[in-house]
């Protein structure tokens, strides 16, 4: 929607510092992954090939619903506890933070803006690129929203379109189309509101399948067509990319968590009985052979049989809806976009089969995506549940999440604290 200039609540300054805590042997930079249900900050060192992790520190946490907090001591006595962890196998002390964001509150849209090259040699600058980024921002987000990122996708100049670096081309207009994503302030808010009570200085902010994509896709694969779904606990978060970019991004109120109810309901049995099952036995498709097994009662006393059969209508037709409602968040898709390929990360990808039920019901080959593209400690991220961290510290110095705070600070890390005032305490 076409619209008056965005509102700057928090000033008109955004600070885009990268910004690093330090160790020994040189500056860190630390994502923090605040979710339903664990908390996972990530720590990580720059070298000649990228970045190495050097520590991981997980905790669980029980603060968030559906990705938005609910219970802001239980969220800071998680942060604290897996940043705790983190600092002792890293050996650093962190102070700055990347912190990934989702929840219902997330929207995206795509937009376009338009600007006249007006350099005295009509050569595209940098400057032209910034105003032409800016000018597609002019969007009517409310008061109670603001903008968390804004990701060009394709540059056209004079009408030839699908550039990805226009600078130093030749034209008198410059368009770009790009992918924008509002984050609801109240929620925002209260994220860096924990991050803040743990003793920690928000760095920026994350859409977290943003995040995961950084550390599961590939780049051919951004290019032909992919989606991402990272199905966590409470929240199941999308992202679809083409050409290159992001073009769709979305979250939906579900997550693995779902699965665990319906066990422990459809079987009558504990939430801890429940989620072992559902991590040991159940399976997403139709499994030729598997023992019917055992299953203790609520009271914990006794024991019933199931099949593997009744197990399986009851996981089945959950994780379907799932698939279903992000089939539906994909209909917003122009028509002209391509997928090649379906991505599955985040806890709930290490269900048994799930990479058959996915490429079955989305009609597309599929596959489990895992943290690639970082070095050091990987055996300890190596798993779909660490690709929201992981991507935090490959996407958040590059990404243009940094935050808004009133005025310019004097320091890198001053600003951040006046930005929110009072709203810490
Ligand atoms: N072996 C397994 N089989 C099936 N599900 C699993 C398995 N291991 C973990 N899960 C599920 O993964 C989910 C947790 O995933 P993850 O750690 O990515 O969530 P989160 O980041 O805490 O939550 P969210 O992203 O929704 O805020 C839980 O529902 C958990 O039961
Ligand atoms: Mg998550």
């Amino acid at each position: 929607m076409w619209g008056a200039a965005p509102p700057k609540r928090f000033g008109d300054f955004q600070f885009r510092g990268r910004y690093l805590s330090k160790n020994s042997s040189g500056a860190t930079i630390v994502g923090l992954d605040i979710g339903t249900t664990k908390t996972c900050a990530v720590v990580a060192t720059a070298t000649s090939n990228g970045l190495d992790i050097i520590g991981v520190g997980e905790a669980p946490c029980s603060g968030l619903r559906k990705g938005v907090i609910t219970d802001l001591e239980e969220t800071v006595r998680s942060i604290e506890a897996a940043t705790e962890k983190a600092e002792r196998m890293a050996g650093v002390n962190i102070s700055h933070v990347y912190v990934g964001v989702t929840g219902e509150h997330v929207r995206s849209t795509n937009n376009r803006g338009v600007v006249a090259i007006t350099g005295e040699d009509r050569e595209v600058a940098r400057n032209d690129v910034r105003r032409v980024v800016e000018a597609s921002k002019l969007i009517d987000v409310g008061n109670d929203r603001q903008i968390i990122h804004t990701l060009p996708w394709h540059y056209t100049v004079d009408g030839h379109d699908g550039i990805t670096d226009p600078i130093g081309m030749s034209g008198a207009r410059l368009e770009v189309d790009t992918h924008i994503i509002t984050g609801g302030n109240t929620f925002i808010t209260n994220v860096l509101k924990c991050v803040h009570r743990a003793g920690l200085e928000p760095a920026g902010i994350v859409f977290e399948p943003l995040a995961s994509s950084a550390a599961t896709l590939l780049a051919e694969e951004k290019h032909v067509g992919v989606v991402l779904l990272d199905i966590g606990g409470g929240t199941t978060d999308i992202a679809v990319y083409s050409g290159g970019g992001a073009i769709h991004t979305s979250t939906i109120p579900v997550g693995g968590n779902i699965l665990t109810n319906d066990i422990a309901l459809g079987l009558k049995t504990t939430f801890v009985e429940a989620e072992s099952i559902k991590r040991t036995i159940a399976c997403a498709i139709n499994e030729p052979t598997g023992e019917d097994f055992s299953v203790k009662t609520l009271d914990g006393r006794t024991t019933k049989t199931v099949t593997r059969a009744q197990l399986r209508a009851i996981v089945a037709p959950r994780l379907h809806e799932i698939f279903r409602m992000a089939k539906t968040a994909l209909t917003t898709l122009p028509r002209d976009v391509m997928l090649a390929e379906i991505v599955i990360t985040g806890g709930g990808a290490h269900l048994r089969g799930i990479e058959q039920a996915a490429s079955e019901f989305f009609g597309l080959p599929a596959r489990i995506g895992v943290p690639t593209a970082v070095g050091g400690l990987t055996d300890a991220v190596k798993q779909p549940e660490f690709a929201t961290a992981v991507g935090l510290v490959l996407f958040g110095p590059k990404g243009d999440g940094a935050i808004w705070h009133a005025g310019k600070s004097r320091s890198p890390f001053s600003g951040i604290a006046a930005w929110f005032g009072d709203l810490w305490n």
